[in-house]
């Protein structure tokens, strides 16, 4: 009996370890763009929002979630000292944080962060630093929804009538919503995999708005994670205000629950 106990304690440590193992993740911060349509002097990654800037909202979430081992945060040459001291200054730390160069366009970015990321590293999650307001439980969901599909991306269901319309602006197609979504990040690869097809569309000049499109160019399947409209990405001055509002009731909530 008392073996048998035993032996049944030794499976399930076992098991757990076993479980407990993941294959190495890393997030990957975009946050190398100029903010063009904010139109601030600043680039919006680094405005404040809620008396942090943006990009810390985002790499903390990541920080935060379990399945994460570190990140590295993309950003403009002349931008990495800046970074560096953001990062020390609102205590970002616990995991790796790498920060590098990006590139002209959001997937030359993408590309050279999921390059640095260090050997060992299996997974990345690619997430816009301008989607601030993600949860480390959405990370977390494509994350894992990656590591069973090899690659994932958060959407979200579009709640307007999409129409298709011609160069005069007029309506030709009302597209079926039940077909539609949007897409947002974190959109995680298994790393060698985006690696593979980041470089073959670079060599083929294949040009995308998000890493989803460079699996779509090559007939390879994305699987989708609803992850709710919450995870908007901050574009413009209304944007902003807009999380704001959410992130202080999110406060509110927190302090209710206590
Ligand atoms: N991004 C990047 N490198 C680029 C362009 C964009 O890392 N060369 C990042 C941005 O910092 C942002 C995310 O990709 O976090 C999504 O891009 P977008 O919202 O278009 O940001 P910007 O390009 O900065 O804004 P805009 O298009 O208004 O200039
Ligand atoms: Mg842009």
């Amino acid at each position: 009996m008392k073996r048998k106990r035993r032996l049944a304690g030794l499976i399930s440590g076992v098991l757990r370890v076993a479980l407990r193992r993941r294959p190495k993740t890393f997030g990957v911060i975009l946050a190398a763009g100029s903010g063009t349509r904010m139109g601030t002097d600043v680039p919006k990654q680094f405005l404040s929002l809620c008396g942090k800037p943006i990009l810390v909202w985002s790499a903390r979430a990541f920080l935060d979630c379990p399945d994460i081992d570190g990140i590295v945060i993309v950003t403009r040459r002349k931008d990495i000292a800046a970074v560096e001291g953001i990062c020390r200054q609102y205590g970002l730390s616990g995991k790796p944080i790498k920060v590098v160069s990006g590139g002209d366009s959001r997937q030359r970015s993408a590309f050279l962060g999921v390059e640095a990321t260090p050997k060992g590293c299996r997974f990345v999650a690619i997430h816009d630093a301008a989607r601030c307001l993600v949860t480390p439980e959405t990370v977390s969901a494509v994350v894992n929804e990656a590591y069973r599909r090899r690659a994932a991306t958060a959407v979200y269901p579009i709640a307007d009538t999409v129409k298709r319309i011609d160069a005069r602006g007029r309506i030709r197609e009302t597209l079926d919503r039940s077909e539609l979504v949007a897409a947002a990040t974190p959109q995680a690869f298994d790393r060698d995999f985006y690696i593979a097809v980041a470089a073959y569309a670079e060599k083929k000049g294949i040009a995308v708005t998000d890493d989803n499109a460079l699996f779509e160019a090559v007939g390879q399947t994305v699987y989708t994670v609803d992850c709710g409209n919450g995870n908007f990405k901050i574009t413009t001055q209304a944007d902003l205000d807009r999380a704001e509002a959410i992130l202080r009731a999110r406060k509110i909530g927190k302090e209710t629950e206590k």
